[in-house]
């Protein structure tokens, strides 16, 4: 057919894909930061169902381990009841983000225990575990022993900013050291076995500078899988959960084909890299199994540039926002198409972003409202003025259709090999460009001008081109897009994509359509927010969904806490704040800072605290100490210059130079959680 050149890509030998998350520890709820991992593992697998590979997704929850005992312990629940509700709401969260995981592993599963039994059984035949004892800092938050140059001062743990524990006792030793040598060869005969390069290079530096054996039990505590043989110890919650990938593989046939026979990748964040490119390997190596094909590890989505965490209090709720946007795009599912959207566009895979609702708004209106949305409203009502609603046959081109044509064939191939090379940033840019290509046609062919001189056939040819690149971007949003890929076809009179194994439905350049079938123009895709609704969107959102300010404007300021506001917050938010009973135990004035006192504070930690306040107009430093004060316990550390460090915030109330303190009468021990 004249003015299309053939867009459907060469027959593709089948491949099968394999595409993990991290399982997720329940001590959290599923935040805008663990939504990002999951929602790119779900585009990058849903880009390979297009391209019809065989594909399995996984994604689930980590659930042994001494961090969730001591949470549900906390919370007065019992474990197993804890761990599994908490298990629900990631279960229950995914796919209201258009996530769709082939399976979703729980490690409190019998089907992956005696899966990891096995494997601990593999490898201590092999002779790589060997009875100890340990002995070191121990990160509960991490779950991972910290050497001393690890540590913040006052011995908090760099990540979550709580104090670092000793911990000792008998523990069964994984061989690690052993390893050393076949994993630096693994990585040099395999490059593209970590990305990105720079985090490949972190991770050949720290092998390279030695690796010492690795403490896999603990008798410390029970929650966790009992070691065949020995059922005093329960395994290090890392063998157990690296293991998931590996042990969910048990339908008919998984094993050969997810794991011998796959493209096996583990998304995973950058703080979790060296378990994934150095322990799971080497256990993998002992246990004499193939090895996955990469491990990528991304940045963290910040808030007010801290990663973005419930234990740090910054956390964004993904569905908050999904309804939010939901509400102007149609519906909630076509919300979390923005959110996917906005994601993967706004983040270069692989680096740190920041959280940022005003730029996703001018993003939301940009990218989708004034030009993928506009170029469908506009191709289609141009349609229905000119064509009858009917697409339109395309007759003869110009060097106009060339050019886009060109453009087309160009960005394509450029998105699919940034999906390839899992750059969704980038294949984003080039899908947007498409658009941006076909909205600068129609100005240049300008088809009402041509309609006004007559020229039905001319007029035909420029919307009959729009139609077809509008097919295009509505197969290659899809993996991003999901709902608003189906909504896209369905107004251009198309069935929604039901990829198939063995069917490529990458296009390669415009495809074809018979002259005559009806378009089925709708609403907008992406309608366009005004001034008002965006203010709307961001007061309805900031607070409702972020559940601490990023950045304490002061954590010495007592009064600088107290801004009043009318927005009410939910009890899960208020459970975000960690306020604790603290005792001064000391207190002294800051040199040249008149305002400052420094105190530390007892909390019930091994350290006393040092938190610097606000307090010395209202105060003396000798008529504090000894005094229960209410103290914001999970505050970022703020720095006041000369290694001057806060590590928490008193209450009080009323103007700097007379000042309150919130005190607690009775006999109550450091550390007490308010409630
Ligand atoms: N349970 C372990 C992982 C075991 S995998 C065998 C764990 N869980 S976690 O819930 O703490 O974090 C898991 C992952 O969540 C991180 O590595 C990262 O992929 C993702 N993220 C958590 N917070 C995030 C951000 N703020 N930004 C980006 N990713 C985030 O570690």
């Amino acid at each position: 057919m004249p003015g299309s050149v053939v867009l459907i890509g060469p027959p593709r030998a089948m491949s099968r894909f394999y595409v993990t998350t991290p399982i997720y520890y329940v001590n959290d709820v599923p935040h805008l930061g663990t939504a990002y991992t999951t929602i790119v593992t779900d585009a990058v697998r849903r880009y390979h169902l297009l391209r019809g590979d065989e594909t399995r997704m996984l994604t689930g929850t980590d659930e042994h381990g001494q961090k969730l005992e001591r949470e549900a312990l906390e919370r007065g629940v019992p474990t197993a009841q804890f761990v599994r509700e908490m298990s629900d709401r990631f279960e229950a969260t995914w796919p209201k983000l258009e996530v769709q995981p082939s399976d979703f592993v729980r490690t409190t599963q019998a089907r992956h225990e005696s899966r990891v039994q096995d494997l601990w059984r593999i490898i201590e035949a092999r002779g790589d575990l060997e009875l100890g004892t340990y002995e070191g800092w121990y990160c509960v938050g991490c779950e991972e022993f910290k050497t001393e140059k690890d540590l913040l001062p006052g011995n908090l743990c760099p990540l979550h900013k709580t104090a670092v524990e000793q911990q000792k006792g008998e523990t069964y030793f994984f061989k690690l050291a052993k390893y050393q040598q076949p994993l630096l060869d693994y990585y040099l005969a395999h490059p593209g076995f970590i990305e990105p390069e720079s985090r490949r290079n972190e991770v050949v530096s720290f092998v390279s500078g030695g690796l010492k054996d690795l403490s896999v039990s603990r008798t410390n505590f029970t929650w966790g899988i009992p070691v065949p043989g020995n059922p005093k110890h329960v395994m290090y919650v890392w063998f157990d959960a690296l293991a998931n990938y590996w042990s969910v593989l048990q339908g008919d046939g998984d094993l050969e084909k997810f794991w011998t026979d796959a493209t096996i990748v583990h998304f995973v964040g950058k703080d979790i890299l060296r378990f994934h490119a150095v322990y799971w390997p080497a256990f993998l190596m002992s246990a004499g199994l193939p090895l996955p094909t990469k491990i990528f590890a991304h940045g963290f989505l910040t808030y007010g540039g801290q990663k973005m965490s419930k234990s740090l209090r910054n956390a964004v709720d993904p569905i908050g926002i999904a309804q939010a946007f939901g509400r102007v795009a149609g519906s909630d599912a076509a919300g979390a198409d923005v959110v996917r959207y906005q994601l993967l566009r706004a983040i270069a895979f692989g680096q740190d972003g920041d959280f940022d609702l005003a730029a996703m708004v001018d993003r939301y209106n940009a990218d989708l409202g004034k030009n993928l949305g506009n170029l469908l409203a506009r191709t289609l009502g141009l349609c229905v003025k000119m064509t009858g609603g009917k697409v339109p046959a395309v007759g003869p081109t110009t060097p106009l259709e060339q050019d886009l044509l060109d453009a087309a064939g160009r960005e394509l191939e450029t998105a699919m090999h940034f999906w390839d090379t899992l750059a969704p940033h980038r294949a984003l840019e080039d899908t947007l460009a498409l658009c941006t290509a076909a909205n600068v046609y129609v100005d240049r062919a300008a088809p009402w001008a041509e309609a006004k001189k007559g020229n039905t056939a001319r007029v035909e040819t420029i919307l009959g081109t729009l139609l077809q690149v509008l097919e295009c971007v509505s197969v290659i949003v899809w993996p991003v897009l999901p709902k608003k890929s189906d909504e896209m076809r369905a107004q251009l009179g198309l069935l929604p994509l039901v990829p198939k194994i063995g069917e490529d439905l990458w296009p390669r350049g415009l495809k074809p359509r018979a002259a005559g079938e009806s378009l089925a123009p709708g609403s907008p895709l992406f309608p366009t927010i005004d001034e008002d609704g965006a203010r709307a969107l961001l007061v309805a959102l900031t607070p409702a969904t972020a559940t601490a300010t990023p950045t304490p404007t002061s954590t010495s300021t007592p009064t600088a806490t107290a801004t009043p506001t009318s927005t009410s917050i939910t009890y899960d938010q208020f459970g975000t704040i960690d306020l604790r009973v603290g005792l001064i135990r000391t207190c002294e004035r800051v040199p040249k800072k008149d305002k400052l006192l420094k105190l530390t504070v007892d909390l019930g930690e091994p350290e006393p605290r040092t938190i610097v306040a606000g307090l010395a107009l209202s105060f003396q430093p000798e008529h504090l100490v000894g005094k229960k004060v209410i103290v914001v316990a999970n505050l970022a550390p703020r720095e006041f210059g000369k290694g001057l460090v806060s590590h928490g915030m008193l209450l009080a109330t009323g103007p700097s130079e007379k000042l309150t303190l919130a005190t607690v009468e009775g006999d109550v021990a450091p550390g007490a959680k308010l409630k």
